[in-house]
C-alpha cells in the first residue's frame, strides 16, 4: 500500500520503533504525524542502539526521507541533539533527508517549565506526565498562541519569543515556580532554532507527489491508541490524536490518501503502562518482576524518555478490540512474544465485568475504566526459547495458539511477531 500507517494499540511503548525500522526497509518516507519527545523510540542495528524521541525511526534507513509533520510539538534542543548523535553514528541527517513541516509547532523552555509546575500543583492527582512540555505547547496550538517551525524565518521571532517567556513567568508565578531566565534563554533559542531553518519543508504537497507517483510512506504514529486526548484513559493521556487517522491531518494529506492505506496495530504480547491512570489487568509482585524485567537490558519495561518503570499486566483483550475499531486497523503486530516463554499460564483478558453485568466491548469510551474488573481465559504457556523462530511452523504449539487467540478476539490478523531485539528477529505470518 502507498500508505502504511503504524499505530501502538495500548498506551505506547509497544515497540513501534523496531517495527517501522523493519518496515521501513520497503518505504520512500518516514514520518511522524503527532507527539514530540515525550515518545522515545528504541531501534537496534547490529550493535549500535538508537534512542530515537523525535526522528522518525525509519530514517536509519539510507534511502528513508524523515518527515516532522504539522501534528507535532517540536523541541528544537532535543532535535538537534538526536540529530548530531545519529550522525555521529553514521546516518546522514541533511535537509534533504530530513524534512520539517512549518505549521509545526515548537515546545519552549517554557513549556517545560509549565508541564513541570502544573503537575506538581496537582499534587498526588498528577498525570504522570512526561515533563516535556508536550501538553502546554498544545494548549498553545488550541489557543492561537503558539510558535511554529514557520515563525522561525519571521522577522519578529525575537519579540514573539520573548512575549512567550514573559507570558509563562507570570504563570509559573502564580503556581510558585521559579521564572525563567528571559535573555539568557532567548539567545539560546535562537541559536538552537537558527540551525533548523533549511529543514523546514512543504511536508503536505511532498508527500501528496509522493503519493501519486506510487511512492511508499510509513506513518509512525507516536504514543497509543489509549492515550488518545479524544479516545484514551482521558485525563490520563496524551495532548495529541494519537489514532490512526491522525495521519492524514497530522502530515496535510487528504482523504483520498485513506484509500490506499494499510493500518498496521502494533501491541505487546503482554500489556504496559507509563504514569497515572486505570489498567485493570495490572498485576503485581512477582509476575510483575518477571514481566517488567531487572532493567539491565534496553529492552525491558523502563521508561525510554524518563526511566521509570512501566506498570505490567497480562494482555488486555477488550481494549485491543476497541483499538481495531477506533484506528480501523487492518493488521496486527505483535510484539516481545519471546518475554512469555517460560511462564506456564498465560491470562488473556476476553471481557470485563460491570456492575455483575459481563461485557466483551466498552460500553462508553476508555475512561469508563475504572469500574471494570478483568475476565480471564488461562492459556498453557510454553517453555522453549521463541528468539531464533522465523517461520510459523517452527513457533512452539502453545504460542501458536496463543497468538490465533489474540487475533480472534481481535477480528484482525496478525501480520507480524517480533521475538527478540535484532532487526532480524521478527517473523512474518
Ligand atoms: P505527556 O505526553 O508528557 O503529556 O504525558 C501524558 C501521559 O502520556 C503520561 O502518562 C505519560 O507517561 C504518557 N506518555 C506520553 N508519551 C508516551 C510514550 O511515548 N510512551 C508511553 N507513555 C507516554
Amino acid at each position: 500500500m502507498p500508505l502504511n500507517i503504524i499505530v501502538g494499540v495500548q498506551w505506547g511503548d509497544e515497540g513501534k520503533g523496531r517495527i517501522v525500522d523493519y518496515l521501513a526497509a520497503g518505504a520512500d518516507y518516514a514520518a511522524r504525524y503527532n507527539g514530540g519527545d515525550n515518545a522515545g523510540h528504541t531501534v537496534t542495528v547490529g550493535s549500535k542502539i538508537f534512542k530515537l524521541h523525535l526522528v522518525p525511526s525509519g530514517i536509519v534507513h539510507p534511502h528513508t526521507i524523515g518527515v516532522l509533520g504539522n501534528g507535532m510539538v517540536v523541541n528544537p534542543h532535543t532535535l538537534l541533539a538526536e540529530m548530531s548523535g545519529l550522525r555521529g553514528a553514521g546516518v546522514s541527517i541533511a535537509p534533504q533527508r530530513l524534512h520539517i513541516s512549518p505549521a509545526a509547532h515548537l515546545i519552549t523552555p517554557a513549556h517545560r517549565a509549565l508541564d513541570k509546575a502544573q503537575e506538581r500543583s496537582l499534587g498526588k492527582g498528577l498525570l504522570g506526565t512526561t515533563g516535556r512540555g508536550i501538553g502546554p505547547a498544545y494548549t498553545d496550538k488550541a489557543a492561537r498562541r503558539g510558535l511554529r517551525m514557520a515563525d522561525l524565518l519571521a522577522p519578529d521571532f525575537r519579540d514573539r519569543l520573548r512575549d512567550h517567556l514573559l507570558a509563562a513567568n507570570r504563570i509559573l508565578n502564580l503556581l510558585g515556580a521559579p521564572g525563567l531566565e528571559v535573555d539568557s534563554e532567548i539567545e539560546t533559542y535562537l541559536n538552537q532554532t537558527s540551525r533548523l531553518a533549511l529543514y523546514i519543508h512543504d511536508v503536505s504537497g511532498e508527500l501528496h507527489l509522493a503519493m501519486q507517483q506510487g511512492q511508499i510512506i510509513l506513518a509512525e504514529g507516536a504514543q497509543g491508541t489509549l492515550l488518545d486526548i479524544d479516545h484514551g484513559t482521558y485525563p490520563f493521556v496524551t495532548s495529541s490524536t494519537t489514532l490512526a487517522p491522525a495521519a492524514l491531518t497530522g502530515l496535510g494529506l487528504g482523504m483520498a490518501a485513506a484509500r490506499e492505506a494499510s493500518v498496521l496495530g502494533v501491541t505487546k504480547a503482554f500489556q504496559t503502562r507509563v504514569g497515572s491512570g486505570p489498567f485493570p489487568t495490572e498485576v503485581q509482585g512477582e509476575m510483575a518482576e518477571r514481566l517488567r524485567g531487572t532493567g539491565a537490558n534496553p529492552w525491558d519495561e523502563f521508561g525510554t524518555t524518563t526511566g521509570r518503570p512501566r506498570r505490567v499486566g497480562w494482555l488486555d483483550g477488550v481494549l485491543l478490540r476497541y483499538a481495531v475499531r477506533v484506528n480501523g486497523l487492518t493488521e496486527l503486530v505483535i510484539t516481545k512474544l519471546d518475554i512469555l516463554s517460560g511462564i506456564p499460564k498465560l491470562q488473556l483478558c476476553t471481557g470485563y465485568t460491570v456492575n455483575s453485568t459481563l461485557i466483551r466491548d466498552l460500553p462508553g469510551g476508555a475512561d469508563g475504566l475504572s469500574a471494570c474488573t478483568p475476565v480471564y481465559e488461562e492459556l498453557p504457556g510454553w517453555t522453549e526459547d521463541v528468539t531464533h523462530v522465523r517461520k510459523w511452523k517452527n513457533l512452539p504449539k502453545n504460542a501458536q495458539k496463543y497468538l490465533e487467540k489474540i487475533s480472534s478476539l481481535a477480528e484482525t490478523p496478525i501480520k507480524l511477531v517480533s521475538l527478540g531485539p535484532e532487526r532480524e528477529q521478527i517473523l512474518e505470518v
